[in-house]
């Protein structure tokens, strides 16, 4: 590959490799089965990233292993009535396009593990996008580093990585043991868990002791809430993730502890929520599930919203949420739901937003470091107060 036998783009990428390979003093490069990229939005691409897809693609780039794409920066189709800008469109589709020559499938969703897209225990893939790294390293048991979207892109190319990080079993273990005192019901005290914890342990490995029958939605809340505050791309639960049975007392005695109460839980909203007087309410940060598209229709059935009510989810579960109805009873009091998208790589200001109401710490975060006052509760709070 290095010597150009397979052609520019992949010598290219493999160099890319082999230079990360070195810094982290990675023995060998592996092959990998499957990879998620991520930097999708133009708003995060510019130019430069644009034209540096579009030249991978010239160059005759394909990947050579299931490739997924985190979301853009607006619904593919109904941009629109998002009201994102004709010139930010255009720029996004020359994007997607790009992408799908290089031969990735533009599911643009942040929970390709939603659609099908869900690696084995124990395999070796190439994952980009915070919360989906956390998601398919800690619940699934699959492994990844928290990879960039230029290296993600080089690994789909190559099929290759380099050995190193969480990808060995030493860098696997809990370094903190956080135990948890108090009834966690919602993804919003999941979400609010995740950032507290990541405040505290930075981006060491956390092991989780009085968490109990967590849904997958309360998951996917938890991690893309870890790797916000801190930079953690792996945690274990006690008794429910799935490599937390190779870790006995014996392993985990010595390790420093931190505990988390419901006050804590009170407070880490209180904080990070700003004052908003006729806030956007915005859902879907991860992408929503079918289950929580579901579990909204019903709240809102045969309501009214008072409030401009946005959701976002993956083309594959909206698919799934319109044949069950949940779009129409959504719509019907008045939200909406948008899909390829979010809160964070949409481009915000250009759409004219200036606050939002949401349900996750990770969107509350990112949306405050764009400007945009930030109003945090859970859903069912939200929705039950803006709906009559
Ligand atoms: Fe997904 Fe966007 Fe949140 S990519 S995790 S919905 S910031």
């Amino acid at each position: 590959m290095l010597g150009g036998e397979y052609g520019p783009a992949v010598a290219k990428s493999i160099e890319l490799l082999v230079a990360v390979g070195k810094i982290f003093e990675a023995e060998r490069l592996i092959p990998i089965e499957s990879a998620h990229v991520s930097g999708v939005s133009y708003k995060n691409l510019g130019d430069a990233g644009l034209e540096f897809l579009e030249e991978q693609a010239d160059l005759g780039a394909k990947v050579r292993v299931k490739t997924t794409l985190n979301p853009a920066g607006m619904d593919l189709d109904r941009w629109m009535d998002l009201g994102v800008p004709e010139d930010f469109a255009v720029k996004q589709m020359r994007v997607i396009k790009a992408f799908k020559n290089i031969g990735i499938e533009a599911t643009c969703t942040c929970t390709p593990y939603l659609i099908g897209h869900v690696p084995r225990f124990g395999s070796q893939i190439a994952w980009a996008e915070s919360s989906a790294i956390a998601y398919s390293n800690s619940v699934i048991g699959a492994r990844t580093n928290r990879e960039s979207g230029p290296t993600t892109i080089a690994s789909a190319i190559t099929g290759r990585t380099p050995l190193c990080g969480y990808r060995l079993d030493e860098n696997r273990a809990p370094q903190k043991i956080v135990i948890v005192n108090a009834k966690l019901k919602t993804p919003f005290e999941y979400s609010a868990l995740g950032y507290l914890v990541g405040e505290k342990v930075g981006s060491a490995v956390p092991y989780f002791k009085g968490i109990f029958h967590p849904d997958l939605e309360s998951l996917k809340a938890l991690g893309a809430a870890l790797a916000t505050s801190g930079g953690i791309a792996l945690y274990h639960i006690e008794g429910i993730t799935p490599e937390t049975l190779k870790f006995d007392d014996e392993k985990l005695k010595g390790l420093d502890k931190i505990g988390v109460d419901e006050k804590d839980l009170r407070e880490a909203s209180i904080r990070l929520s700003s004052e908003v007087k006729d806030p956007i309410i915005c859902l879907g940060c991860p992408h929503c599930s079918l289950k929580e598209l579901k579990h909204y229709a019903k709240i809102l059935k045969d309501k009214r919203l008072r409030r401009r009510l946005i959701a976002f989810t993956s083309r594959g579960v909206y698919d799934q949420a319109e044949k069950e109805g949940c779009i129409k009873d959504i719509e019907h009091a008045g939200g909406r739901v948008f899909r390829d998208t979010c809160m964070v790589v949409a481009p915000l200001k250009e759409m004219g937003w200036r606050e939002i109401s949401t349900n996750s710490f990770k969107a509350a975060h990112y949306a405050s470091s764009m400007g945009i006052a930030t109003y945090l509760s859970a859903a069912e709070h939200v929705l039950r107060e803006a709906s009559a």
